[in-house]
């Protein structure tokens, strides 16, 4: 008897064949139109093998047991559930479906899209014995291959199909903000540099600084490239093009840079208390860097921008380095 897990990623490719079928049938017209009005054309529907979910909530479930699964399978994939009165159902109604391929091309779950603005925007499989959010990188399949030396980390799936239809093939996304470790881990497994973009909102700015010191204490090397004017990169790349994409990635802040530039929007270094908060919590964190000349270049910047002498500074990134020891 075949092994659980295998049977899981069997019947889910199964259904992402459904589902990609259905795109391109009367059913799914409106689908397959939002996504041609999102910019995205027939090449990139194949490649990520993007769908449509009926809205009957019938027809994947008679699908697959014309395929003589049973509904246990069904369930256990997170495809089926099973409603108040006792009947089994397809999760996913109605949307456009995203399947979600690990590093060994295997079919482990989906996001599935609304087409209008109802909530919840985006469903996903449950957790199941092969899918756990946590430890999921959307796009790995393809970015793993990709000759680039880093990964680009994005939000959502949007983001990381438009930036590879516009080509950039480096990128994977993090199936929203919250980062963890078992996916820093996975990073760290292809590539040693990471370049954050997630949404220039208030979730994706508080969300990059968490990933970053994240990144950073499984001694990554990582950037951060903000999106202008609150866009995310899938509306940004659409708008302004590849170039400027490309651009952006030219002019990539390191965590120490980012980190001052934070402090100096959310300070007022005219008044004397948010300076000395500036003057603490950057030295906090220049107390971190080892290589002196790297921090010595920070410390005159830093001297200039709250107007105190760099001894005092470096006095004081000392008191943060002794207190480490
Ligand atoms: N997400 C989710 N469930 C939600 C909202 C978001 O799983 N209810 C995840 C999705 O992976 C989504 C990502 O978080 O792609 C980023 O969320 P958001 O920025 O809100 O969505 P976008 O990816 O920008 O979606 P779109 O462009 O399709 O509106
Ligand atoms: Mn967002
Ligand atoms: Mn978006
Ligand atoms: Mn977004
Ligand atoms: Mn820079």
């Amino acid at each position: 008897k075949k092994k659980l897990k295998e049977e899981i990623y069997e019947i889910n490719r199964l259904a992402a064949i459904f589902y990609y079928k259905c795109l391109y049938s009367r059913s799914g017209q409106a689908a397959l139109k939002y996504l041609y009005d999102r910019g995205i054309d027939d090449v990139t529907i194949k490649r990520f093998g993007l769908g449509y979910s009926p809205s009957s909530g019938l027809e994947l479930l008679k699908y697959l047991k014309e395929h003589k699964y049973s509904i246990d399978t069904m369930v256990n994939a997170g495809l089926i559930s099973k409603s108040n009165n006792g009947r089994f159902y397809d999760r996913f109604r109605n949307r456009v479906m995203f399947p979600i391929i690990d590093e060994k091309n295997n079919v482990i779950g989906f996001g599935g899209r609304v087409l209008d603005n109802m909530k919840p925007k985006y469903l996903n499989t449950p957790e199941t014995i092969v899918f756990k959010k946590g430890k999921t990188l959307y796009g790995i399949n393809y970015a793993k291959k990709t000759r680039e030396d880093k990964f680009i980390i994005v939000e959502g799936y949007m983001d990381a199909i438009a930036l590879y239809q516009s080509g950039i093939d480096n990128v994977v996304a993090s199936l929203g903000t919250a980062l963890t470790l078992e996916q820093g881990k996975l990073i760290k497994k292809y590539k040693n540099i990471v370049v954050i973009s997630y949404d220039a909102d208030e979730a994706g700015v508080e969300a990059t600084i968490r990933g970053l010191n994240l990144l950073d204490e499984l001694n990554l090397n990582v950037n951060i490239l903000t999106v202008p004017n609150g866009k995310d990169p899938d509306e940004y790349v659409r708008k302004e093009g590849f170039d400027a994409f490309k651009k952006l990635l030219e002019k990539t802040d390191t965590l120490i840079e980012y980190k001052i530039k934070k402090y100096k929007q959310d300070l007022d270094l005219n008044n004397p208390a948010d300076r000395i908060k500036y003057i603490k919590k950057v030295c906090k964190d220049l107390s971190t860097i080892k290589d002196k000349v790297k921090r010595d270049v920070y410390v005159s910047i830093v001297a200039k921008d709250a107007q105190i002498p760099e001894n005092t500074i470096r006095a004081e990134i000392d008191q943060f380095v002794k207190g480490f020891v």
